[in-house]
């Protein structure tokens, strides 16, 4: 009797010390992703879901999507992408980049999208975790409201915090190699968390990230540099004459020295003010009344320009920053774009399919998302949070990353307006790094895919060829190639 109970007794404890270990060592069950509705088929990888409590005593918890590799999860790269805004959601890279489903409109309003996979996912070549960031946007929430006003540093030191945690909980990816990506006003997060980052590899801070770099496309950067760019981009492009482009400015934009040079951009402003502003050569998105191909009087030629390899596009442009509406990114307050447009739709948009799946009941207790009590509703760019600008220009932190060794890769898509490449291009040149690679094209699919410089210290400028803001949205199989080029430390 004595001897069976103590063998049951150790029984249970060597069965407790297997569990711990096994709930130590691995993902957490609880997060996993058991059914997608509007998905039929089998998944390729493990997808998981959840809250990381960044601050426990405000409650401020931020959400994450986080998708196995579907190659090799316990070698490949694990890469961390952030939407900008401020206060779009990470989503939009999921649904309309880089995420592992091509989302089909569904015939009636009702009903669902469907789901197909994606054969230009990120997550064919590395683990991916989709973050909404900071609290306040997707399904990122704080129970204390005095957290909606952030800014710079606060998202960042946010961010490290989740990273940390997570890693706690994903404990078995800490060795694989880590990089951050991300996109527009993500030109800022990345920089600023890669150095919260590093500073927490220098003093020991536990768990140690295995962190190897960046990548940052159509990225804000530096106010000056990039609010000169516009004037030069939309010359080149044809969309403005010589006339405005030459004369008054001197190449002053973004700080205009005379009355007659406000005049001038005034004017440029208006030359401008009708086009998609994410990528030029895409047509307008007008809500009830969608442009079909039948009815854009461009030639058939022309029509294959802004083509992509990805079946079903879903939506004709996003949210980002936008300099042609004067609203340039400068110290102190951005206002997100629901702000600067006091509440009305943002012009050229279509983000129904995003709406409707994330809004879904089915869906949001699939994925794991906070009760409609918490949060009640997703939007694609929110303006619960006021944010501010107060990391400054991006550029020191580059030069403090580059030069410890970390690499960094800054890719434009080269028909944007929003942050034109000529700014990118600009500011990288600016750093003063010695060229290791000349101006050259680069080769994708047989194709010129666009144009690279490469500097020493590992840092590339790389433009993409015909696509606009959202390279992976227009240039799918591009955008794939440059990242696992990047990634696994090839030449692009
Ligand atoms: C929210 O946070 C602020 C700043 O830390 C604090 O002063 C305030 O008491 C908090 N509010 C609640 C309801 O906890
Ligand atoms: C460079 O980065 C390190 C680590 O992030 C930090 O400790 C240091 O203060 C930075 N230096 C400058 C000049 O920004
Ligand atoms: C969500 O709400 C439902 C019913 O309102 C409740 O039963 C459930 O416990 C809540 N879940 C969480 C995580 O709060
Ligand atoms: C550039 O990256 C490669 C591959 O990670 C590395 O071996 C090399 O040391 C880096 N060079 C510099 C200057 O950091």
């Amino acid at each position: 009797m004595a001897t069976t109970s103590s063998t049951a007794c150790l029984y249970t404890i060597i069965v407790y010390i297997f569990f711990c270990f096994v709930l130590t060592q691995s993902a957490p069950e609880s997060a996993l992703i058991k059914e997608i509705p509007g998905f039929s088929g089998v998944l390729p990888s493990k997808h998981y879901a959840g809250y990381v409590t960044v601050d426990e005593s405000h409650g401020r918890n931020l959400y994450y999507y986080f998708i196995a590799s579907e190659r090799n999860p316990s070698e490949d790269p694990l890469v961390l992408w952030l939407n900008g805004g401020p206060g779009c959601s990470s989503f939009d890279g999921f649904i309309y980049e880089h995420g592992p489903f091509n989302f089909e409109k569904a015939k009636t309003d009702e009903s669902l999208p469907q789901l197909h996979l994606n054969l230009y996912s990120w997550s064919k070549v590395s683990n991916i975790i989709y973050l909404d960031s900071p609290a306040g946007v997707g399904f990122s929430y704080s129970k204390n409201q005095s957290d909606y006003k952030t800014g710079d540093l606060k998202t960042a030191a946010d961010t490290h915090t989740f990273l940390l945690k997570w890693f706690e909980l994903y404990p078995e990816f800490l060795s694989n190699p880590f990089f951050i990506a991300g996109e527009s006003y993500a030109g800022i997060y990345v920089p600023t968390l890669a150095s919260e980052v590093v500073k927490g590899i220098e003093v020991g801070t536990k768990p140690i990230l295995n962190f190897k770099g960046y990548l940052v496309g159509n990225g804000v950067t530096d106010d000056e540099i990039d609010g000169n760019a516009l004037v030069p981009f939309a010359h080149g492009m044809g969309l403005i004459s010589d006339d405005l482009y030459e004369g008054e400015c001197r190449g002053n934009y973004y700080k205009p020295l005379s009355q007659n040079c406000e005049s001038k951009l005034a004017k440029v402003d208006e030359n401008i003010a009708g086009l998609n502003i994410y990528n030029i050569l895409e047509p307008c998105y007008h809500g009830s009344d969608p442009i079909t191909t039948s009815n854009i009087r461009l030639p058939s030629s022309f029509r294959k320009l802004g083509e992509t390899e990805k079946p079903l596009p879903v939506r004709k442009r996003m949210f980002g920053r936008a300099w042609p509406l004067r609203a340039p990114v400068r110290d102190g307050i951005v206002p997100t774009w629901p702000q600067l447009l006091n509440g009305e739709n943002v012009p050229c948009t279509d983000d129904e399919v995003a709406n409707v799946w994330l809004n879904n009941e089915a869906v949001r207790k699939a994925i794991h998302t906070a009760n409609e009590s918490v949060v009640s509703s997703w939007e694609l760019c929110t303006d619960k949070i006021t944010f501010y600008h107060d990391a400054g220009s991006m550029i020191k932190y580059h030069k403090n990353l580059t030069t410890r060794g970390y690499r960094a890769l800054i890719y434009s898509g080269d028909h944007d307006l929003c942050v034109p490449y000529t700014g990118s291009e600009a500011w990288t040149r600016s750093m003063g790094y010695k060229i290791v690679d000349e101006w050259r094209p680069w080769i994708s699919n047989r194709q010129v895919a666009g144009y690279t410089q490469g500097y020493e210290y590992n840092l590339t400028f790389l433009t993409v060829k015909g696509s606009g803001h959202t390279v992976p949205e227009y240039k799918p199989q591009e955008a794939l190639d440059l990242y696992s080029r990047f990634l696994a430390g090839k030449p692009l």
